[in-house]
């Protein structure tokens, strides 16, 4: 089964009650439900997780290819900041979609420049909720396309470990 790391940033564990002229009033916790049940349809296992932390964002993105084969994150302010949240993006090898909550490009300057995005394979933005749905089914679909992942050494070096043992 497909396995994909969901990363909400900085300062969505606030959703509902945080700037809800902006965010509305979904919770973090209705995003995930909502996740969950979108991923039951797909047929996909999710892993879902919140930081506000740059550096936790970059190990979990870094290490993410051990275990999943895709990424859904919405890296909120670090969005317009991460310089290092993008390298990790780019190195981690898995195909990434970013969301957001609010239409980003129609807010302040600062939030109109994406340095996470480059490293996506795509951004949705502007739907609420929905811009995860939506970005969840569309990551789904691409990395449904790819071919698979090559296994680890740790992987084949068990593999080889098991089949010498059942030979010998
Ligand atoms: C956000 C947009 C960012 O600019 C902001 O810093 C957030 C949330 C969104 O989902 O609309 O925290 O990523």
């Amino acid at each position: 089964m497909m396995k994909i790391l969901v990363i909400h940033g900085p300062n969505l564990q606030l959703l509902g009650e945080r700037e809800v002229s902006v965010y509305g009033k979904v919770t973090l916790k209705q995003i995930n439900a909502a996740l969950e049940k979108e991923a039951k349809t797909l047929g996909v296992a999710l892993a879902i997780e919140q930081s506000n932390h740059e550096g936790a964002i970059v190990d979990r993105v870094g290490n993410a290819r051990e275990s999943f084969d895709a990424i859904l994150i919405n890296p909120a302010a670090y969005t317009h900041t991460s310089v290092a949240i993008r390298d990790a993006l780019a190195a981690c090898g898995l195909p990434a979609v970013e969301v957001h909550l609010s239409h980003i490009y129609r807010r302040e300057d600062f939030r109109q420049h994406s340095m996470t995005a480059p490293a996506c394979v795509a951004q949705v933005t502007g739907f609420g909720k929905d811009s995860y749905l939506l970005g969840l089914r569309g990551l789904v679909a691409y990395a449904s396309q790819m071919k698979p992942k090559k296994k680890t050494s740790a992987v084949r070096k068990r593999k080889c470990t098991s089949k010498r043992s059942a030979n010998f």
